[in-house]
């Protein structure tokens, strides 16, 4: 059992208040990612948990036990972070071996789980290498593998991607993802990058200048966001938002409608524009589409769709795929 539950949360910098206060459950065994804008305070409220920050309020309770002013140590949580913090002149059986070490485990007993862990994280053809010998996204496994072994009550991971390329990043992801259905461990995992978000986590946690802005799976975030702000981070290419006469036909201030949820004709529609650039996939066009209203539009069409830069088009909004805001950006349901 590894819930982690967080009350009123509070973290100040001096005068500065980064967390306000924030109220949190996490059940044991589940995926939650941290997400929001850079300097948001994901790092922070992470490093709080982890205990490598003090609170400045609240408690924090994990396991049942409240380890508000429990050390790192007590926890029982491991911490990955973009920087693997490997030691360049021990090998990758070494580095994933030394937090054994520090415990004063037997040779033996180490040597057991550095096996076990690299046979999960496919490294056991490089235990002998120094990091510099390996790829970037091997030296995380590397990392990853150090916090396996200690056989954590959970996982905290920041950003762990951020250094890797693209193609990389995505293979990664998709091994924390099956070492989380492996291991069955609460994972935290922080990162600015909704698409991370969206594809990895059981809960995703949006968070805007130290607040919670929503909770919910993927799919909720997605389907009912809460407000603007959610609305906008969730979801790539972002909504389109529209205000004036056809939001206020609506009864809303702003209305929202996705990408994929808008048709675009070239002879009929709900909102005349005028096309600007198309951005050809493959698999879909992105056609940014300029509104008679002066508001820029981005549809999604097929991949073989074609229409001409200046050619005048028509959008039309899927029935009951149209979010709605009230002025102070809180979705009216
Ligand atoms: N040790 C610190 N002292 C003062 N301000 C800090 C400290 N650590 C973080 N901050 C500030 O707290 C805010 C949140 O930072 P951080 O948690 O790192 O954001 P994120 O990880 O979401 O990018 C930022 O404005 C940052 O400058
Ligand atoms: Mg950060």
């Amino acid at each position: 059992m590894s819930a982690i539950t967080l009350k009123n949360v509070s973290k100040r910098f001096g005068d500065a208040v980064i967390i306000p206060g924030i109220d949190l459950e996490i059940r044991d065994g589940e995926f939650v990612v941290f997400v929001g804008p850079s300097g948001c305070g994901k790092s922070t409220l992470l490093r709080l948990i982890a205990g490598l920050e003090d609170v400045s309020g609240g408690s924090i309770v994990i396991d049942r036990q409240d380890v508000t002013e429990a050390p790192p140590a007590k926890r029982g949580l491991a911490m990955v972070f973009q920087s693997y913090a490997l030691y360049p002149h021990m090998s990758v059986a070494a580095n994933i071996g030394f937090p054994l070490k520090m415990a004063g485990m037997d040779k033996a007993a180490i040597e057991k789980k550095v096996q076990g862990a690299a046979a999960t994280l496919n490294l056991t053809d490089y235990l002998q290498r120094r990091p510099r010998e390996l790829s970037g996204g091997q030296r995380q496994r590397v990392a990853i593998g150090r916090a396996i072994v200690r056989e954590p009550k959970g996982f905290l991971f920041d950003e762990p991607l951020s250094n890797l390329d693209a193609a990389l990043r995505v293979n990664m992801r998709l091994e924390i993802s099956e070492l989380h259905a492996q291991l069955k461990t609460t994972m935290i995992y922080v990162t600015h990058d909704q698409v991370e978000a969206m594809t990895m986590a059981d809960k995703i946690v949006v968070l805007n200048r130290g607040n919670i802005e929503q909770v919910g799976s993927p799919l909720d975030l997605y389907t009912n966001p809460r407000n603007l702000f959610v609305a906008g981070f969730i979801g790539s290419p972002k909504m389109n938002f529209l205000g004036g006469a056809y939001a206020s036909q609506h009864g809303a201030a702003t209305v929202g409608v996705r990408p994929e949820h808008l048709a675009l004709s070239t002879t009929s529609g709900a909102l005349r524009g005028t096309a600007g650039v198309s951005e050809h996939l493959g698999s879909d066009t992105f056609v940014h589409v300029k509104m008679d209203t002066g508001e820029m539009i981005t549809a999604r069409s097929p991949g073989d769709f074609r229409v001409r830069h200046g050619d005048a088009v028509w959008l039309t909004p899927e029935d009951g795929r149209m979010h709605r805001f009230d002025a102070e950006g809180n979705a009216v349901r």
